[in-house]
């Protein structure tokens, strides 16, 4: 099997120049208690199930009674689109947050299940790789605007973008951990040193808190042996990181998006639903068991 390799280019934003603010003074954040816990669910790699997880795992936290908030952080918009939010009803989104300064209260859209907003994005997006470059604190807009806003979540929820340019650094700057979903096929370990150094590097340099949340197998297919080689494979790499719960592959989460929702919404039945319900158990179990 595949030793970690790499291959994907490196975020750009972080090796090119130095952070703008010193690593010692990120901006203060609210009391701790207050404060949502805010996980970035990134991978490079593009189709390993990024979207499908931060929507399933915030509405199964919905589900249980935590507050979520979902930040598409991705110009295609999936997450958005998956949450049934037209375009034409996204006005303020990430792009405003990130680079017009808008307040996140003013970007909250509801997404119609109790307790889960979002903030949209929009095609606009694509070009604020761009635009952040020349901004101030430009590693640090999406951190600043999650402390300046009085947020009533639990959770806040980051769906990034398959690439390692600023976006997802502001999502990892702005992050307690990461969450990587994994897709169960041959090249899933490749590119991966790419993305854990370049957390390495966040936390050297902009986000000394910033950890790995753990690792999520999916669209796994247990009458196929790859997945069952892949994830004895992850699980030798990144040991007790693993989540013990594989999301299987499942015809009914694909279906769901088209639907505009959530696959707990669109078959709850569902082998695919009801192992987002049990992840979202096994983070919530896995977190309570940290010492405080
Ligand atoms: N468990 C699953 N079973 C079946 N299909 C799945 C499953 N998880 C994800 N998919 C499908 O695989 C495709 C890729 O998933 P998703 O969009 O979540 O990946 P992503 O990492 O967000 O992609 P991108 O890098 O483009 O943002 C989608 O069509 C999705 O519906
Ligand atoms: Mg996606």
């Amino acid at each position: 099997m595949t030793a970690p390799a790499d291959g994907a280019s490196e975020t750009p934003g972080l090796e090119a120049e130095p952070p703008s603010e010193p690593a010692s003074d990120p901006e203060p954040v609210a009391a701790a208690g207050s404060r949502p816990r805010v996980i970035a669910v990134a991978n490079q790699k593009g189709g390993v199930g990024k979207t499908t997880t931060t929507i399933n795992l915030a509405t199964a936290l919905a589900a249980t009674q935590k507050r979520a908030l979902v930040i598409d952080l991705d110009p295609q918009g999936n997450a958005s689109t998956g949450f049934g939010i037209d375009r034409r009803a996204r006005h303020l989104g990430t792009y405003e947050l990130l680079i017009d300064g808008a307040a996140l209260a003013d970007c909250l859209v509801p997404t119609g299940i109790p307790g889960l907003d979002i903030v949209t994005s929009s095609m606009d997006l694509a070009g604020a790789e761009i635009e952040l470059v020349a901004l101030e604190r430009r590693e640090y807009r999406l951190r600043d605007a999650l402390a300046s806003a009085s947020l009533t979540h639990d959770y806040v929820l980051i769906d990034c973008p398959p690439s390692l340019g600023l976006l997802t650094v502001n999502a990892l700057v702005a992050a307690d951990s990461v969450l990587v979903p994994l897709q169960c096929e041959f090249y899933a370990l490749e590119g991966l040193s790419s993305l854990t150094r370049t957390i390495e590097r966040v936390k050297r340099t902009l986000n000394p808190e910033v950890e790995l949340q753990g690792v999520v197998l999916t669209m796994f297919d247990k009458r196929n042996n790859l997945s069952n080689l892949v994830a004895a494979d992850v699980r030798d790499h990144f040991g007790a990181k693993v989540f013990d719960t594989v999301i299987p592959r499942n015809v009914r989460v694909s279906e769901a998006p088209s639907h505009g929702q959530p696959v707990l919404i669109y078959d709850l039945r569902s082998p695919g639903a009801q192992a987002y319900i049990h992840l979202a158990g096994e983070m919530l179990k896995r977190e309570r068991s940290l010492p405080a």
